[in-house]
């Protein structure tokens, strides 16, 4: 068996997704700019499987660095392909930089891989691709639309993705994530944003006391409380999925596009409810204006990964709030503490 290449490879899902992949007898070799992420969330990975990995400071962005890895790494036969910038905000004030970003990055990435004749992929993409559905749970098959930068670069990778490797006969499995939350049940690795735009991390952050409360965006929404309701995955769940897509990858070729979710949609109100629980003490929040560009609901339909993938969401809500307390509560400045 090849080894594995995991580009941004230091960061939240993908730590995860490597804890699970090391324990399943992947070889792995990790590429970060650390834009967004430490070596320290490595080196935990590290720790937790018990095998130091193989990790390069490598830009996407530079063709030449990622050559260079692809030179000395002969044995890579497949890629995870995580590396890119996310936030919808920033996204919207930073077009150009996500573009070039997340763009540039992944012909970079594709046209090298091309050079070297690796031909099996996994993409990071995200629920953000079906916009405003107008029905839900959506299915892969639903028509995609972006409403903002981020989104763009995610349909513009899918596309450009599906038809590389329709001109090259690359295997490629494309999984769009719901909402990630939570963390590895030993504490040791999380999502570490020091400010946050989701609202799990949010959410975590008040309850610690580092931040005052919680703005729910808008209580006037089409939903049974007027709050948001989404599809929040467990990010161990999550995980799992990529070792799924890689196993299928070796028996099945072509394109695949699977939604990673539960297929179930809980509130704002129902995650701050819950996080209450668990940590033993309300999270204090106020009602706010909308955010621009949100929507009321969406969640994903997730029968396709059950009957292709042979994967489904094992992890409830309480696990996932549990989990991103106790990362919360071990880690309260994340990795830079
Ligand atoms: P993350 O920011 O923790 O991880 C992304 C990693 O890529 C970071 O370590 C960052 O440093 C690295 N990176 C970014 N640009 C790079 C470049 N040019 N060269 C090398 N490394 C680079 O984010 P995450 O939540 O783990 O997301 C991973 C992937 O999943 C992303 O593609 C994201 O768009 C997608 N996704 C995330 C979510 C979510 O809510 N977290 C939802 C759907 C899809
Ligand atoms: C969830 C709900 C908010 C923060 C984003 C991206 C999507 C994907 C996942 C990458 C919504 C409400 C939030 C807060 C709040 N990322 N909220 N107060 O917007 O569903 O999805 O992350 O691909 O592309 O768009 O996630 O966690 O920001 O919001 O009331 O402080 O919580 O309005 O209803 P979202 P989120």
């Amino acid at each position: 068996m090849g080894k594995i290449l995991i580009t941004g490879g230091a960061g939240y899902i993908a730590s995860h997704t490597n804890v699970e992949l090391v324990k399943e007898g992947y070889d792995l070799i990790l590429a970060d700019n650390f834009c967004n992420s430490s070596r320290e969330a490595v080196r935990r990975v590290g720790e937790l499987t018990g095998k130091e990995l193989s990790l390069y400071e490598v830009d996407l962005k530079n063709i030449e660095e990622l050559r260079a890895l692809f030179d000395r790494e002969p044995d890579i036969t497949a890629v995870i392909h995580f590396a890119a910038l996310k936030a919808v905000g920033e996204s919207v004030a930073k077009p150009l930089m996500y573009y070039e970003n997340n763009i540039t990055g992944s012909l970079n990435l594709y046209r090298v891989m091309d050079e070297k004749g690796v031909k099996q992929l996994v993409f990071s993409s995200s629920a953000t691709v079906y916009g405003d559905p107008a029905t839900v749970p959506v299915r892969e098959d639903f028509p995609v639309h972006a409403t903002n930068p981020y989104g763009q670069t995610k349909l513009m990778m899918e596309q450009i993705l599906m038809d590389a490797a329709k001109a090259r006969g690359w295997d490629v499995t494309i999984l769009r994530y719901f909402n990630p939350v939570g963390a590895h049940d030993s504490g040791r690795i999380g999502e570490d944003p020091e400010y946050p735009n989701n609202l799990l991390p949010f959410v975590s952050q008040v309850a610690a006391g580092i931040r005052e409360k919680v703005m729910v965006f808008g209580n006037d929404w089409d939903t049974p409380d007027g709050t948001g309701v989404r599809d929040y995955i467990h990010v161990v769940d999550l995980a799992k999925a990529h070792v799924k897509a890689l196993e299928r990858l070796k028996v099945k070729g072509g394109v695949s596009i699977f939604n990673i979710g539960t297929g179930k949609g809980y509130s704002v109100l129902e995650m701050i409810e819950a996080f209450s629980r668990i940590c033993g003490h309300p999270v204090p929040y106020e009602f706010g204006p909308r955010r621009s560009g949100d929507i009321a609901t969406v969640y994903g339909d997730p029968t396709l990964a059950k009957r292709e993938l042979g994967w489904e969401a094992e992890l409830g809500l309480e696990e996932m709030v549990a989990s991103a307390w106790k990362w919360q509560s071990l880690n309260p400045k994340g990795y830079r503490g």
